[in-house]
């Protein structure tokens, strides 16, 4: 269905996440006629662009990336015929938003428009979007005319601690509405995350074990092999931890973790989200470092090619004190996760991209299989592999063929692209189709992310107290501080990069 018409105002339009993924997931809809031919997109910004040059500027950069074939260019075909239909959307206001004639001439703009309806788009640093909402906010742009809609979509990371994401909740709710809000996190906009869901609840087959009864722990990872790339200026304030961990790994705990919501709609859903972290046990500051480790990448190689360490890497500070990798064990307490241990961890140049959450259930309470290496250290495992080779794999054990018993780990698996077509986009599309639908489903509620925040919180303050950070060597899973954590509990990481099954290479 295409979606009602609006003018689309990003702010910070010259900046990096408009040519990486906003512009080339808009041009996808568009595409596949999923927005109204009418629909406006105006960048905003200070960098010196008109109209034309902000065209060239982004299908430059979008075929470059293609020619390329980098990873993240994920943005479908750009052929020259949809290019030049979708570019008459695209405008440019070269100017500083945070000054308020730039929201007076907004309100001209949207005048104009056939139906006066706005999607304004935080896509600045997010030490900005406070301001902008507040402008927007006094200017009266946020007041909603009959029959038309204005909504607000932030990008993350929202605030850099507890008490600034309570700050920045407080700002934008002084100035609008929360069924205004689109707080993004895009690893909501991921197939394999919203499959997850489905697979809880559409089966009649995992949820009766889903619980302590069986489960012994789960372990949430977002393993990456790139390292800061030329992101320092964010990277280097921000660190592992505020960058992936309240948002994108909880949201992979709270999906996994939540009980049935009541009915498939966003308030149903984002209130057991809510619910499910503001259950995880806030540690005191002692058991948060008890029960954490943080990195920092140093040279190593990557198929025999050398890389720098993070010290090394362009516009990075040593006094920041910057993690690249971070790992903590939380707890959830309420009673279906009570003694479940959640492993989480994430990082920059491990040794393979793999974004999975493995699921190890209990062993056999009794097992007549004694002595066999594999009834010491096996155990059913389940994969729900997010990226790459997407789908779930089922580790058990089987009879390895001969006079002898001995048993082997087999998988059973569902690979994706063995039922479905992945289509080529950036996992940004859905998002923005529910922004201009106004469907808050997939986004952020202010009590979703608080209770985020005050769950990391302790851990944040722990660091601050004892800033050491431990070294590991590009291409290794963390530092020694990583591995002693989980076995510490007896336990050990799965593989990362292992998670094959059936079908996949
Ligand atoms: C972003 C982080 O939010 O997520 C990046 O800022 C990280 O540092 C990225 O690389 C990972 O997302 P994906 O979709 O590539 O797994």
């Amino acid at each position: 269905v295409t979606a009602d018409d609006t003018t689309l105002f990003i702010f910070g339009a010259s900046g990096d996440l408009v040519k990486r993924l906003l512009i080339p997931s808009l041009f996808n809809l568009d595409r596949d006629g999923l927005i109204a031919s009418e629909m406006r997109i105006v960048g905003i910004d200070i960098a010196d662009h008109d109209d034309a040059s902000f065209r060239r500027h982004l299908k430059d950069f979008i075929a470059d990336k293609q020619a390329a074939n980098h990873a993240e260019s994920r943005g479908g075909e750009l052929d020259d015929e949809s290019w030049a239909s979708f570019e008459q959307r695209l405008h440019y206001r070269q100017g500083d938003f945070t000054e308020a004639a730039i929201y007076a001439w907004i309100e001209k703009r949207i005048a104009e428009s056939p139906t006066g309806s706005a999607l304004f788009y935080c896509a600045t640093g997010s030490r900005f979007f406070g301001d902008i909402a507040q402008q927007l906010g006094h200017a009266g742009l946020m007041k909603e005319p009959e029959g038309a809609y204005r909504r607000l979509v932030v990008e993350k990371p929202f605030g850099h601690d507890l008490e600034s994401a309570q700050a920045l909740n407080a700002k934008l709710l002084s100035v609008m509405r929360e069924d205004q809000i689109y707080r993004i996190d895009h690893f909501l906009g991921k197939e394999t995350v919203q499959n997850i869901l489905v697979a809880r609840f559409a089966n009649v087959l995992f949820e009766p074990f889903w619980n302590n009864h069986y489960i012994d722990h789960i372990q949430i990872t977002a393993a990456e092999t790139v390292g800061v790339e030329k992101r320092a200026a964010f990277y280097d304030q921000t660190g592992a931890m505020r960058d992936m961990v309240p948002n994108h790994l909880f949201q992979l705990l709270a999906m996994v973790a939540i009980e049935p919501p009541a009915y498939f709609g966003a308030d149903a859903l984002r209130a057991e989200k809510s619910k499910v972290l503001g259950a995880i046990r806030p540690w005191r500051v002692e058991e948060a470092a008890e029960n954490s480790a943080r990195g920092r990448y140093e040279a190593g190689a990557f198929d025999g090619k050398a890389v720098p360490g993070y010290l090394e890497e362009e516009g990075v500070k040593a006094e920041n004190d910057t993690e690249t990798f971070v790992t903590m064990k939380v707890m959830v307490d309420n009673w279906r996760w009570m003694g479940v241990p959640f492993y989480l961890r994430t990082g920059k140049r491990m040794s393979a991209r793999d974004t999975e959450i493995a699921i190890c259930f209990k062993p056999a309470p009794y097992s007549q299989f004694r002595d066999t290496e594999i009834e010491r250290t096996a155990s059913n495992w389940l994969i729900i592999q997010i990226q790459p080779n997407e789908g779930m794999w089922f580790d058990f054990q089987a009879k390895r063929p001969g006079p002898e018993l001995e048993m082997d780990t087999v998988k059973m698996g569902f690979a994706y692209k063995d039922f479905f077509d992945l289509p080529a986009v950036t996992g940004y599309e859905t998002l923005i189709y529910d922004c201009l639908t106004g469907d808050q489903m997939l986004f952020q509620r202010a009590d979703t992310i608080e209770n985020g925040w005050r769950a990391v919180q302790p851990f944040l303050d722990a660091w601050s107290q004892n800033p050491a950070l431990e070294g590991y060597a590009a291409g290794e899973d963390g530092p020694r501080g990583a591995f002693e954590l989980i076995g510490r509990d007896g336990r050990r990481w799965h593989q990362v990069g292992s998670a094959t099954g059936p079908g996949v290479a």
